[in-house]
This record gives C-alpha cells, sequence and structure tokens, in this order.
C-alpha cells in the first residue's frame, strides 16, 4: 500500500531522503528481494513512504519491465446467489449500513460466439452489504432478454456496441442474406451505471431501454423503454440529481431535420406507486452541428441553474450506423474521431428551458466524465477529466485488454492519460467586449474564455493537477461528494490512477492547493471511488471511501476497501473469495 501527498512536505521528504544511489541498488534486487524487502517495509511505517517511492520509480523507468497481464479481470466469471461472508480486516465504521451497488460486464461469450469490446458483456451486478461492521456479498446476472435470448440459443443474437450478432447459422443462405435487412433488435444489457428515478434504482446504459431492479435481491423487476414516454432514443447511464429528486438527464433524437441532443427532466414524485419515468419531458432541444453526424456523450455538467452539454468531436456517423448490419459491422464502427472540428459547450438554463446564447469553443478534447460544475460571479465553472486523442474506444476492445508483455505495453502507451481540466463559461457576454478579452473574471482560475472576431466565445482550460497525476496515469471514474457539493463550489475530488489500462490506484485531489493523495497495492485494480459521508457531517471530506479492490493473481483475494476520505489511510477491507471482473460504476445506499 502506498500513500503518500504531492505538492505538500511529505512529497518533499521523501525526494529529499531517498537518494538516486538507494534507488539503483534497491531496482537491481531480485524479485523476490524486492518482495521481501516490501514485505519487512510494510511493518515500518516510517519506512513505508521510502520503499514506496523506490517502486514507483522503478516501475517508470527500469529496461524491460512490462505491465502485468490483467486478462483474468476481463473474462466470464460466475454469478455468487447465495450471499457470502467477507472476511473484515481492520474496521468498517459502525455508522456505515448501507450497500455498494456495482454493474460491470461479466459475461464475455455464448457457446462459440465471443463479444469483441469491454463494453459488450452481460451486466452482472454486485452487492457489498455493510451492516454493523460486518460485510457480504453476492452478485447476479441481470435477466435481460438480451442476455435470456443470448442463453436459451448458446450464442449471441443481439448485436452489442462492438459486436454485431451473426445470423443464425441454421437457416439456408437466402434466409440469412436477407436477416441482414431486417431492423436489428436494440440491446437492453444495462450494464453501465445504478441511476435513480423517483426513488427506485435501475440499471442504465446509453439505449432506449433500463431495467428496474430490486437493489436488496438484485432481480430485475421491469424493463423501461424511454420511447413509450418521450421522443428520444436513449439517455445516459449518469443523469444528475436536484436536491429535490428531480432527475435529468440527456438523449438523442433522430427527425427528419436532423438529429438533437435533449434535455430530460423527469419529475421526483410519483402518483401512483407502479409509476417508472412517468412525467418525463423534454425541457431543451439542441440541434447537433452536423444533422447526420451527431456527437457522442457519454455525460453532462450541471449547476444550481443550468445544464452544460458538451459536444465534443467523436462523432457518430448515422449513415454508417444504420446500415451497419447490412455492412456486417458493429455498431462501434459508425464512430470517428475527428480532431478538425473544436469541442463546442451548451448551456440551458434548467428552470425555463432556454439555451443560452453564448457560443463557447474551445480545441477538440474528449471527456467521458465530468467532475462537477458550479456558478461563481457570472460564469459557470465546469470540471472534466480531458484527454486530445479520441480513438481510446477503440482501444478498449477485448483482445487489446487481454494482450501480455510488450503487446500489452504498446497498447497502454498508444492512449493519453485523462487529466482533470476546469473550464469557465461567461454567462453574460457583453456584446461591445472587445475582442481578445478574456471574459472571465475569476482571479483564482487560469481559465480564460476569449471573445474572438466571430462572436464565440474561446475557452481554454486550466489544468488542475498537472505534475504529479501524470506519474498516475492520469486520473478518471471522478467522484465527489455529491449529496452536499454537486453543483457547488468545491475543493476535493477522487477518481482512479491509471497506470494500467484500467485503473490501478485511487486518488484524492485537491483542486484547491493542487496536491494530491494516493493509495495503491501492487498487482490490485481498484474500482470507481464512491464517498459516503458520515451521517451529520458537513466537512466536505469528512467520510470514507470505498472501492472495489480486484487482483488477476488466483493466490490473493479480492476485497472491498473502505478509506478515510481525509487523510486516504485505510480503514479496513473486507475479503471476499470470488472471482470478479472490472467493472463500470456504482453508488451507495443507505440502509
Ligand atoms: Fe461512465
Amino acid at each position: 500500500m502506498r500513500i503518500w501527498e504531492s505538492g505538500s512536505a511529505a512529497a518533499e521528504l521523501n525526494t529529499k531522503m531517498f537518494p538516486e544511489l538507494f534507488l539503483r541498488s534497491v531496482s537491481s534486487f531480485s524479485t523476490i528481494a524486492v518482495d521481501f524487502l516490501s514485505m519487512i517495509l510494510r511493518r515500518i511505517p516510517v519506512l513505508k513512504k521510502y520503499m514506496e517511492q523506490t517502486h514507483q520509480k522503478t516501475v517508470i523507468f527500469s529496461q524491460g519491465k512490462t505491465l502485468p497481464c490483467i486478462a483474468p479481470l476481463l473474462t466470464t466469471v460466475e454469478e455468487t446467489l447465495q450471499v457470502v461472508s467477507a472476511r473484515v480486516q481492520g474496521h468498517f465504521p459502525e455508522w456505515l449500513n448501507g450497500c455498494l451497488l456495482r454493474v460491470g460486464p461479466g459475461k464475455f461469450e455464448f457457446g462459440k460466439d465471443k463479444y469483441n469490446h469491454w463494453f459488450d458483456g452481460m451486466a452482472l451486478l454486485h452487492q457489498f452489504k455493510m451492516e454493523k461492521g460486518t460485510v457480504t456479498y453476492r452478485s447476479k446476472f441481470l435477466q435481460s432478454d438480451a442476455y435470456k435470448a443470448n442463453s436459451d440459443r448458446d450464442r449471441i443474437v443481439i448485436s452489442e456496441f462492438g459486436t454485431l450478432a451473426l445470423p443464425d447459422p441454421c437457416k439456408n443462405v437466402f434466409e440469412r442474406f436477407m436477416s441482414k435487412f431486417e431492423k436489428p433488435a436494440i440491446t437492453d444489457n444495462t450494464n453501465v451505471n445504478f441511476v435513480q428515478y423517483k426513488g427506485d434504482y435501475y440499471l442504465s446504459t446509453e439505449t432506449n431501454f433500463m431495467n428496474k431492479v430490486d437493489i436488496e435481491t438484485l432481480e430485475k423487476t421491469e424493463k423501461v423503454n424511454w420511447r413509450k414516454f418521450i421522443a428520444v432514443n436513449g439517455a445516459t447511464a449518469h443523469p444528475h440529481y436536484d436536491p429535490d429528486g428531480t432527475t435529468y438527464n440527456m438523449g438523442n433524437s433522430y427527425g427528419k431535420h436532423g438529429s438533437c441532443y435533449n434535455v430530460i427532466r423527469v419529475p421526483p414524485e410519483k402518483s401512483d406507486l407502479g409509476e417508472t419515468i412517468h412525467g418525463a419531458q423534454v425541457i431543451c432541444s439542441i440541434a447537433s452541428e452536423e444533422g447526420m453526424r451527431p456527437s457522442y456523450y457519454h455525460s453532462f455538467g450541471m449547476t444550481r441553474n443550468y445544464i452544460i452539454f458538451i459536444e465534443q468531436p467523436l462523432k457518430m456517423n448515422l449513415w454508417r450506423i444504420i446500415s451497419s448490419k447490412i455492412r456486417g459491422k458493429p455498431f462501434s464502427d459508425g464512430i470517428s474521431w475527428e480532431p478538425q472540428y473544436n469541442t463546442r459547450f451548451h448551456v440551458v438554463d434548467k428552470h425555463t428551458g432556454q439555451l443560452l446564447p453564448g457560443m463557447y469553443v474551445s480545441k477538440p478534447f474528449i471527456t467521458f466524465h465530468q467532475i462537477n460544475a458550479f456558478e461563481d460571479q457570472g460564469c459557470v465553472v465546469i470540471d472534466l477529466c480531458c484527454q486530445d486523442d479520441g480513438r481510446i474506444l477503440e482501444v478498449y476492445q477485448l483482445q487489446n485488454l487481454r494482450k501480455t508483455g510488450k503487446e500489452l505495453d504498446q497498447v497502454y502507451n498508444s492512449i493519453a492519460r485523462f487529466s482533470p481540466r476546469r473550464f469557465v463559461l461567461p454567462l453574460h457576454v457583453n456584446l461591445n467586449a472587445p475582442e481578445g478579452e478574456n471574459l472571465s473574471p475569476l482571479p483564482y482560475s487560469s481559465a480564460s474564455a476569449v471573445k474572438q472576431v466571430d462572436g464565440k466565445i474561446w475557452c481554454s482550460y486550466e489544468n488542475l493537477c498537472p505534475e504529479a497525476l501524470e506519474e498516475e496515469g492520469g486520473i478518471e471514474f471522478p467522484q465527489i461528494n455529491y449529496g452536499q457539493f454537486s453543483g457547488k463550489k468545491y475543493q476535493f475530488f477522487y477518481g482512479c490512477g491509471f497506470r494500467h489500462l484500467v485503473g490501478d490506484s485511487l486518488i484524492k485531489v485537491d483542486v484547491v492547493n493542487k496536491t494530491l493523495m494516493v493509495w495503491r497495492e501492487d498487482g490490485f485494480y481498484p474500482s470507481e471511488p464512491v464517498f459516503v459521508p458520515v451521517p451529520g457531517a458537513n466537512k466536505e471530506d469528512d467520510g470514507v471511501i470505498l472501492s472495489v479492490v480486484i487482483t488477476p493473481n488466483q493466490n490473493e483475494r479480492n476485497f472491498l476497501l473502505v478509506l478515510d476520505a481525509k487523510n486516504f489511510e485505510e480503514l479496513g477491507r473486507a475479503e471476499v473469495p470470488v472471482q470478479m471482473p472490472y467493472g463500470f460504476h456504482g453508488t451507495f445506499v443507505t440502509i
């Protein structure tokens, strides 16, 4: 385990007190010797930081060292239907009573058919239940129609993001040819996130389907189709919530005049117990820059009064997508990174549904997850995990993730790292403002918003944590103290460092002082960190971080980790003798 603070006295101390000579001598030890040294040093807290710093240096600079194989984290596992007790080491706080619910792909083939892309795997639901210091675990495959149809026929019959379902081999040649022209079935394999509408939990991906689940039993209770309520073809798996339970989301629609990005509002109340997303409304439609080539987006930002939509040049070519089945290609073939276009920001008043007139543009970048957004001095401030190369979706093919040795290194080195960036969008642009003037009044941010000749506002970002994060492989899966600080000025966010193709560390970033803390254990891969506040606390980081930490090493156990969010020290871990794949997102539900 490694904990250090960058930009702080602790980091400076580490650098000063750890001479290069010792670094080199340690890196020349055999693996066994280093393991032995690690074991000894783990027991001496004062020396721990020195040893850990050494490890970091050897990983980055030693010759011939390759990334460890993570293929076991991306292979099919069994579901754990019977609740199993976890072995707790350290302690789980007595006040921490609830369930960490997570979802991700857990089955990657049916019969001889194999999925191509990580996003394609069948949804496996995980439940870690914490009660008075004890922890139990169970998991279950979502009984989606896609899962059932594939299971019944023992082959892939529903296409997923990166896998085209092939015609039934039992059909004759003519029937197989004609089946290419049949309307493709849309998947309901909702494997991305647990989301909430009107107090109920749903599993969501980005298609028009969601699956309502009983979070106690993990049973699917109802399949919900967005199209039955509003004219959208789906919604993101990252909605935002107002304190009163009103939920906002975004989804696309495709009409004869082209495609639109729609802001959706779902009311918090039910007038009938059996309701799902009844009362959902489209409150604003934003025309895409190009009618037949809307942008792909995975999330959006929200402040107290505004929705912020980012139109990035990761384009969905609708012609290619519509014709993909005929061409024998999966959906993913229709998505392309087109950096000749800029990234645009759209701001919508969430109370009136009005799209603000300001046209905000920046150099092309890609973002999947926003960190937080807030309003200050007439501006929207939005923080995002970004990078400049949008070809990353192609990289997450399963065959790439399962590579070993130098081939695996090549895959890793081909992708850019995600870093946290802050953009400032002035809301009320003075038409008489001179060109070239920075319209951001915020003294604490170097992000600028400069009026151009054409009236657009050119936005340049502030890097929220420039140097130390690079050594951690950048940061993704950002999370905040959402309940108390979503849409508000904030100081901390948490995420995974990516010194591998999946997260290999947990990071706490202080966006005000630009420092970070890191938790890492070699050979283990932590999931998205979920912040749970101490009941009644009002300090932003007064709480714990929960993360499911998994390993490809068959001799080690996976565990649920609980960290003190303040100092990133481990409070406890709950080991589970169950194989788990690397997943996407989750949430904590108090019981
Ligand atoms: Fe996501």
